[in-house]
């Protein structure tokens, strides 16, 4: 492990709740025609979540957020390396756990969809789709199922009457709200909200952003909170991680991302975002890059954003860039600093 790498693992006064370390997601896949080729989802990922911290994870589709994702939770293995869980009760490798202690897991490890029904069961009645899961973890005394249906029902601000409506009933926001309750009726450590108010409409988004924060604040609980929009990490995040095809390239406080964005990618990111501050536009330096995201299957060599990069050196093309700390908790891969 290199000297960035420690410092960025230990970097904080804060204690980890899960940490990767060197962690690799690969997908082997074939080409219609040709042979199978390798996709490199996640590429050697060093990463810490704090406990009760809302950690916003952005990038452009295809760049592996998804994938390091459901890495956190067990939900997809790590090809190699490690995905540390440590809450002061158990610390386990997520990655290798298996049986009875993937089943314990669970209960601390959850994650929130973009599109509800890909998660609950439309035809379901929403008092069910909160009971099965309970009982699922063994709790079977009719009051308890109750009383903590209930408590989750007030905390993401859902009456008490649509209980017996079935699941098709619900409007989208109040399905993300069921959604949302579902997590939470195990008090989970950590959860990744994957997209999680991509579908919904501007105000819908405000309302379910809120509830988040106010979960973060009451469970202590810490989010992986995946989203393409910049805007959205900059209401929601303490920090934000910046992915591009499978690197994180820039990491800091939303604070240092959003007001001093270093890498060319961050300020396109930025740059490209329509609600952010105005008036930190001239803070961001015209950047068009070029071009889209290169095929998943052929990274380019060296810094992997070199080839839509406005300022590209010669070194760029053969050197992989580290993550390098510069200020604060900022960090960067880019051969600019
Ligand atoms: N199960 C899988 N099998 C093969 N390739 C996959 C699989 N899951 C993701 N990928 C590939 O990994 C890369 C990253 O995908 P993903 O994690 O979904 O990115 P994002 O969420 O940022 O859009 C993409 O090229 C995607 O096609
Ligand atoms: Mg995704």
């Amino acid at each position: 492990m290199s000297e960035t790498t420690k410092s960025l693992l230990a970097g904080s006064t804060k204690e980890a709740l899960l940490t990767f370390e060197n962690v690799n997601v690969f997908f082997s896949k074939k080409k219609f025609f040709g042979p199978r080729s390798q996709i490199k989802a996640v590429d050697n990922v060093n990463l810490r979540i704090a406990k009760g911290e809302i950690l916003g994870l952005v990038g452009e589709s295809g760049s592996g957020k998804t994938t390091l994702g459901r890495t956190a939770i067990g939900l997809q293995r790590a090809t190699s390396g490690k995905v540390i869980f440590s809450n002061g009760e158990i610390s386990v490798d997520v990655s290798a756990s298996k049986g009875k202690q993937w089943k314990e897991l669970r209960k601390y490890l959850q994650i929130i969809f973009q599109d509800p029904f890909s998660s609950i069961d439309p035809n379901m009645r929403v008092f069910d789709t909160l009971r099965i899961p309970l009982r699922a973890q063994g709790v079977k005394d009719h009051n308890e199922i109750e009383e903590r249906i209930l408590r989750v029902f007030n905390e993401v601000g859902l009456p008490q009457d649509i209980l017996n409506n079935y699941v098709f009933q619900l409007s989208g926001g109040q399905r993300q709200r069921v959604s949302i309750a579902r997590v939470l009726l195990f008090n989970p450590s950590l959860v990744v909200a994957d997209e999680a108010v991509s579908m919904l409409d501007v105000s819908l988004k405000g309302d379910i952003l809120n509830i988040i924060k106010k979960i973060s604040l009451n469970f202590g609980a810490s989010f992986l909170f995946i989203t393409h929009e910049m805007a959205v990490a900059k209401v929601i995040a303490d920090r934000i991680a910046v992915m591009y095809l499978g690197n994180i390239v820039e990491l800091g406080s939303s604070e240092e991302v959003i007001s001093k964005p270093l890498h060319p990618y961050t300020q396109a990111l930025l740059q490209a975002s329509p609600s952010i501050d105005p008036s930190l536009k001239d803070v961001y330096r015209t950047i068009n890059i070029k071009g889209e995201i290169p095929s998943s299957s052929a990274h380019p060599s060296g810094c992997k954003f070199h080839t839509r990069c406005p300022f590209v050196m010669e070194k760029c093309k053969t050197n992989v860039p580290e993550l390098k700390h510069i200020e604060g908790s900022h960090y960067v891969s880019c051969w600019l600093y």
